[in-house]
């Protein structure tokens, strides 16, 4: 089982490949989906006609279950530096017309200013070191259309003891340990979105939806 850099990827992102691309949903069914997916799908409202961006898209499963709630009113695009997470992605979304995927990184979105009504991020900013994170919020916000809506899901501060165990587990774990200071929401500040909401699962993954300003 491998989780190296992928050879024609240039972030310096912790990226997923090989087996543990291959069998990455098995391994994320007991506490991904719970704790990350499902709450984080839960807090996306799209409108028919809208435009969705999932940074670090993986395997799929988000805009899986975005589809499946919205179906094809909506347009649905995934970006991930893993050829082998997007193979998977790929094929559980075969049947989707609404859905296009493509090989990208955050921190460099090959996307015009204002495209996206929503841009949304599970489990991505603890495999990105903190440059990477702080570019990616940027980029977002110059992708976004004004008023669109950022949703970033992932380690954060651990907020009763069970979040503290499980951060003091994964603190080593790619690039964690931002996470765990807060540091998703001083980006968010830092590029100026607002009214930031932040709801927390399992004491340690917040879900924190943000707006860019409409100006
Ligand atoms: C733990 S997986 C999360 C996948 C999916 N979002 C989910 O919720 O299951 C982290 C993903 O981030 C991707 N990744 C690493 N560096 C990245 C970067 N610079 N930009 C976007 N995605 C990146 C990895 O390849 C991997 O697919």
């Amino acid at each position: 089982m491998s989780e190296t850099q992928h050879t024609n990827s240039s972030t310096t992102g912790h990226i997923v490949v090989g087996l543990r691309a291959k069998y990455y949903d098995i391994g994320n069914l007991p506490l991904g989906l719970p704790f990350v997916t499902l709450p984080h799908v839960r807090q996306i409202a799209l409108q028919p006609g809208e435009s969705l961006l999932d940074i670090g898209c993986g395997t799929g499963e988000v805009l899986y279950r975005l589809h499946r709630k919205f179906g094809e009113s909506v347009s649905l695009h995934g970006i991930d530096p893993s050829g082998d997470m997007l193979d998977v992605a790929r094929y559980k979304l075969r049947a989707a017309k609404n859905v296009q995927l493509e090989f990208g990184a955050g921190e460099q979105l090959q996307y015009p200013d204002a495209s996206f009504d929503w841009i949304v991020s599970s489990l991505t900013f603890h495999h990105v070191p903190l440059d990477v994170k702080r570019l990616t919020i940027r980029e977002s916000q110059r992708v976004l259309k004004p008023g669109g809506r950022l949703l970033i899901s992932d380690f954060g501060v651990p907020t009763h003891f069970a979040g503290r165990m499980f951060g003091s587990l994964y603190k080593n774990h790619a690039f964690t340990s931002d996470n765990l200071k807060d540091i998703v929401r001083e980006l968010l500040l830092e590029a100026g979105f607002t009214d930031i909401t932040d709801s927390v699962n399992g004491g340690i993954i917040h879900h924190m939806l943000a707006r860019k300003k409409t100006f």
